[in-house]
């Protein structure tokens, strides 16, 4: 397994029903494929940890990357892991505008 660490830059006009809807796809599919991780907004920049079987992140990569809904998507992490960090969620939403969470789970 894996923990990989990107961040992107938000379409300017996405709103919270936007975001509803990527964390509700993203939660059912990566239910299917045993990925974990969470996702931080602030309004303008996304960043997300994602955990799971290599293969499977990097075929989610590809997906998330031919995104239109961002940009600039910048992986700053990669590691090899043996125990999940968000092993409760299929996708956890970190609403406030605090990336440390995130940043400190790299550390795990
Ligand atoms: C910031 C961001 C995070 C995303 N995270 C996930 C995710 O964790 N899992 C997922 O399946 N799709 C995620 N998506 C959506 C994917 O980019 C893509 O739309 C989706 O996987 C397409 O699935 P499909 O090819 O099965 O239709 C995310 C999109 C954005 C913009």
């Amino acid at each position: 397994m894996i923990r990989l660490l990107y961040v992107s830059t938000a379409l300017d006009n996405l709103d919270y029903k936007d975001i509803a809807a990527i964390l509700e796809s993203a939660q059912s599919k990566n239910a299917d494929k045993e990925i974990t991780g969470a996702l931080a907004y602030n309004g303008k920049i996304f960043a997300q940890v994602l955990e799971g079987d290599e293969a499977e992140i990097d075929r989610l990569m590809r997906k998330i990357k031919d995104d239109s809904r961002h940009a600039s998507i910048i992986e700053l992490m990669r590691k090899p892991i043996t125990e999940r960090a968000y092993g409760d969620w299929s996708m956890k939403l970190i609403d406030s505008k605090d990336f440390d969470e995130l940043i400190g789970a790299m550390s795990l």
